[in-house]
């Protein structure tokens, strides 16, 4: 299998660019089905899941290409509104073609999402949703058939849970609904409002994005436009969470402190230096790092539940106990057993990690188990004493542009290559 052979112990010093956000590009790309014209997004991201994403499109009839980081689609003419099994295992933004096709074309067929194993990750908001759209569901064997007889139309709908893709999935399928559409309870990450910025520079009646509550007037269609997607916060996130374990000094260019108070507050408690610029984040660590209050996952504004391996793993290497609460998903913790093959402390109970931090963490032969897992492992192995083999890391290049490339630009020593 692909891996990564990291030999620990170099310290980070140096500049890293953030790429595009992996989780704001993937629900505009679904949102290019709504729109009869061309698009061009720039700083999109060079990852497996904008790969599984064009796959879905091209299906679907739509044209796209991708060169130096502009990822182009034109879907004139859909010619299908049947996603396959197979691609719709691939990911989880997958399911944010329900609303799209639905929206443009009133009828969808499709399966449930793949995605990383992070608990059951159900789609009941979103069909829930959909359903008070004027949205007719069935599903037999898996397979969920949705019809629109009388055509979509705006609802007032109120989330039991601020889910960041029922959130966008309906504000999808209401861009062209009849009338308005409410959404109470909204989710309120950055992606979100990244996407409706995009979809009311096609055109969209869109308003609320960033607040609890969003709005939506249905119009009749959409036009084309460019639009640079946001930075990718979690990445930002990844390179501090590195530097913080590894040590040393890093500008963290194309990324906004704003985005990510929750992760850099904590890195400051533990024992970092950390400056936010209008673009950038500069950290360093000289000192030993220190165990933190406790800690727990919420929606935005919170803590990110995405950045959680990250600081797990940072952690082990603080003096101290330190908590975290992981309260978005039922199994978040999978990095964990494969740290303390590295010697961290960790003790995993459901949704409680207790983490004793240990001066030194060594090279094993580990395996990335989900997309932000292995992030933290190959962090965490930068910093350990002697050769860590990550295994599995097709799991990070669904989230990651070459972190291998990205890490070794800074200091680190990491190779990809068979194991
Ligand atoms: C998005 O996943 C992100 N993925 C995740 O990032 C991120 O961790 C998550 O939001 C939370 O911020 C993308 O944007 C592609 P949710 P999503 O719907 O939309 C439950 C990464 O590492 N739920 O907010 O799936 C669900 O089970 C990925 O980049 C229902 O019960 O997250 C979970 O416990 C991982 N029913 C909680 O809500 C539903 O219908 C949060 O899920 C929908 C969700």
């Amino acid at each position: 299998m692909q891996g990564f052979i990291i030999e620990g112990g170099s310290e980070l010093k140096g500049e890293i660019r953030t790429s595009g956000s992996k989780n704001a590009a993937l629900p505009m790309i679904a949102a290019c089905l709504l729109i009869n014209d061309e698009v061009r997004l720039h700083d999109c991201p060079c990852l497996s899941d904008v790969y599984s994403s064009v796959k879905i499109l091209n299906t679907l009839g739509c044209k796209c290409s991708l060169s130096g980081g502009t990822l182009t689609v034109n879907c004139k003419a859909p010619v299908s509104d049947h996603i396959p099994d197979r691609l719709m295992r691939l990911m989880r933004s997958s399911a944010l073609y329900l609303g799209a096709c639905i929206g443009r074309l009133g009828s969808c067929t499709l399966s449930y999402p793949g995605g990383c194993e992070l608990g059951a990750r159900p789609i009941d908001l979103h069909l829930a949703a959909l359903e008070k759209m004027g949205v007719c569901i069935s599903e037999k064997h898996g397979v969920i058939e949705c019809t629109c007889p009388g055509g979509l139309h705006g609802a007032h709908i109120s989330l039991s849970f601020p889910s960041v893709g029922a959130t966008e999935n309906i504000m999808l399928a209401a861009a062209l609904a009849r009338g308005e559409t409410v959404i109470y309870n909204s989710a309120r990450e950055p992606e979100i409002a990244d996407l409706a910025e995009f979809l009311r520079r096609c055109g969209a009646d869109i308003s609320g994005d960033g607040s609890s509550v969003i709005r939506i007037n249905g119009v009749k269609a959409l036009h084309g436009c460019e639009y640079s997607i946001m930075p990718d916060r979690i990445v930002a996130a990844t390179y501090l969470c590195a530097a913080a374990l590894a040590g040393g000094e890093l500008m963290v260019t194309n990324s906004r402190i704003g985005q990510l108070r929750p992760v850099a507050d904590v890195l400051c408690e533990a024992g970092c230096d950390i400056y936010g610029y209008d673009d950038r984040i500069y950290i360093s660590r000289k000192r030993p790092l220190r165990a933190v209050k406790t800690i727990r996952t919420m929606p935005y504004p919170g803590f990110p539940t995405d950045a959680q391996p990250l600081i797990t793993a940072v952690l082990s290497r603080a003096a101290g106990v330190s908590v975290v609460a992981e309260n978005i998903f039922e199994n978040r913790f999978r990095a964990n057993p494969e740290l303390v093959r590295m010697g961290a402390r960790i003790r995993t109970e459901g949704r409680v990690a207790v983490i004793e931090g240990t001066d030194r963490l060594y090279g094993a032969r580990v395996m990335a188990a989900d997309l932000r897992a292995g992030a933290a492992l190959t962090a965490a192995a930068i910093s350990a004493q002697g050769i860590t083999e990550l295994g599995n890391i097709e799991y990070i290049d669904r989230g990651y542009e070459r972190l291998e490339k990205a890490l070794s630009s800074v200091g680190a020593v990491i190779t990809r290559t068979q194991i």
